[in-house]
């Protein structure tokens, strides 16, 4: 258990939150911490059949696995109509119950057209990641008005924000080490 995994919370293709997960990665990368991408836009379409819930296919069987395995799961959510995107509740309720986040610890950043910079769907989040006994790092990262904060190229328009995500990352491999007793470097 000594990889963080960053959770993009959306399937919607070329998504925003895609590319702020990227740069989580990088940052993590500059860290010295084993990371991996989990990208909902790559779950196969099987996952969305119903008989997932029973009988989870072969494509989801590695989602599932490395969220148990992670040290920390850094979840990266969009806001679409107030809340969460579907997709991202209906990949946690895929998920090993209740392995997949007892005592797990969770951080999130959040990204939005509006200025609340998706508030609303951490808030949720954490309701449910306390519902189900994570440990939630109490610094959160709210990115509002992301289609300003993100270039064409999707890099970051000025110094701010990647420091602040920079900050965030360092706090939460802190946060797992102090929880976890062990070196994720
Ligand atoms: C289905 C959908 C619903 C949205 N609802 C909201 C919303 O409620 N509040 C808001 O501020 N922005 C909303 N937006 C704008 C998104 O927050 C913004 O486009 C962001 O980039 C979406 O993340 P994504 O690019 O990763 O899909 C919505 C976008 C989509 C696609």
């Amino acid at each position: 258990m000594k990889t963080i995994v960053i959770l993009s919370g959306t399937n919607r293709p070329g998504s925003n939150t895609r590319k702020v997960a990227g740069h989580l990665d990088a940052i993590y990368r500059k860290l010295d911490v084993s990371v991996q991408l989990l990208d909902l836009h790559e779950l196969p379409l099987e996952a969305f059949t119903p008989a997932s819930y029973g009988n989870p296919p072969a494509g989801l069987l590695p989602f599932r696995q490395a969220i148990l395995d992670a040290a920390g799961v850094h979840v990266v959510t969009p806001e679409y109509n107030g809340g969460m995107p579907g997709a991202l509740k209906y990949f946690i309720d895929l998920l090993e119950f209740p392995e997949s986040f007892e005592h797990r610890p969770v951080c999130f950043t959040a990204l939005a057209a509006g200025l609340w910079g998706a508030l609303r769907p951490v808030e949720q989040l954490q309701s449910i990641f306390s519902y189900r006994n994570a440990f939630i790092f109490p610094e959160r990262v709210f990115l509002p008005g992301i289609s300003k904060l993100l270039d064409a190229q999707g890099n970051f328009t000025s110094a701010e924000m990647p420091e602040r995500l920079a900050k965030q990352a360092a706090g939460f491999v802190d946060f797992v080490e102090k929880l976890r007793g062990t070196k994720l470097r």
